[in-house]
């Protein structure tokens, strides 16, 4: 299968994705892990992205489209995966049909701007896997380390108040269109996003019949 799943800054994306995965034995694609990756190795890709992530802008199209096009060739993606945070624009979810990929399904997490901002501020997230916790609602087993890789949690440097604000502004003006683009194609599938974590995976599996 292949899987969009849509939704604001911080409404469970990265959580979900990983329940998706494990059901379903498909990796995430989650160009958000890509471009921190590329930026704490300090290659010239992550040197131009810090730019626009530190900001709450998005990376411009043309750089994030080659990134995924590379990553959805490698082999681990030949018998599916979920797209966790692409496309997050018009230009990119058409530049994801010029590619030829055929997408089942399109989840989009609804999840009010005022929940939102109450899980960036308790969010720690894994620097080596990109786990994503949170201190109240999600925490792992052992304190401030992740239950994946066993590596010290860390907080998110774009996860201070007034750049989650400017995220929130920038999802509703440029990614929100992109739900209409395939609610059209008839893709798309609504999921309330506000309840816990178990909860909203159990809507998602119903919503994509697994
Ligand atoms: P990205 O990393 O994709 O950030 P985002 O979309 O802002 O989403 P987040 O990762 O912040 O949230 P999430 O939805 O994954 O939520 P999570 O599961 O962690 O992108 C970062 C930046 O990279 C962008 O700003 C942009 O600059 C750039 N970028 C990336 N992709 C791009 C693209 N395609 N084009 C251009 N630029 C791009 O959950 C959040 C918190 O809530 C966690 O603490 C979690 O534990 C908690 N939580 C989750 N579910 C629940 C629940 N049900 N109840 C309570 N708490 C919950
Ligand atoms: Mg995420």
């Amino acid at each position: 299968m292949r899987i969009i799943l849509f939704g604001g800054p911080g409404a469970g994306k990265g959580t979900q994705a990983s329940a998706i995965c494990s059901k379903l034995g498909i990796p995430s694609v989650s160009t958000g892990n890509i471009i921190r990756e590329a930026i704490a190795a300090g290659t010239p890709a992550g040197v131009e992205f810090k730019k626009y992530t530190e900001k709450g802008e998005l990376v411009p199209d043309s750089l994030v489209i080659e990134m995924l096009k590379d990553r959805i060739a490698r082999p681990d993606c030949a018998n599916g995966y979920i797209l966790d945070g692409f496309p997050r624009s018009i230009p990119q979810a058409e530049a994801l049909d010029e590619m030829g990929v055929e997408i089942d399904a399109v989840v989009s997490l609804e999840v009010s701007d005022e929940e939102i901002e109450k899980r960036m501020t308790g969010r720690r997230v894994c620097p080596k896997c990109g786990e994503s916790y949170h201190l109240v609602f999600n925490p792992p087993k052992t304190e401030m380390i992740c239950d994946k890789c066993g590596e010290a949690l860390i907080q998110r440097s774009d996860d201070k108040a007034e750049t989650v604000r400017e995220r929130l502004r920038v999802y509703h003006s440029q990614t929100e269109p992109a739900k209409a683009y395939y609610e059209k194609k008839g893709k798309l599938r609504k999921v309330d996003g506000n309840g816990n974590v178990e909860a909203i995976t159990a809507l998602i599996f119903k919503a994509l019949g697994i």
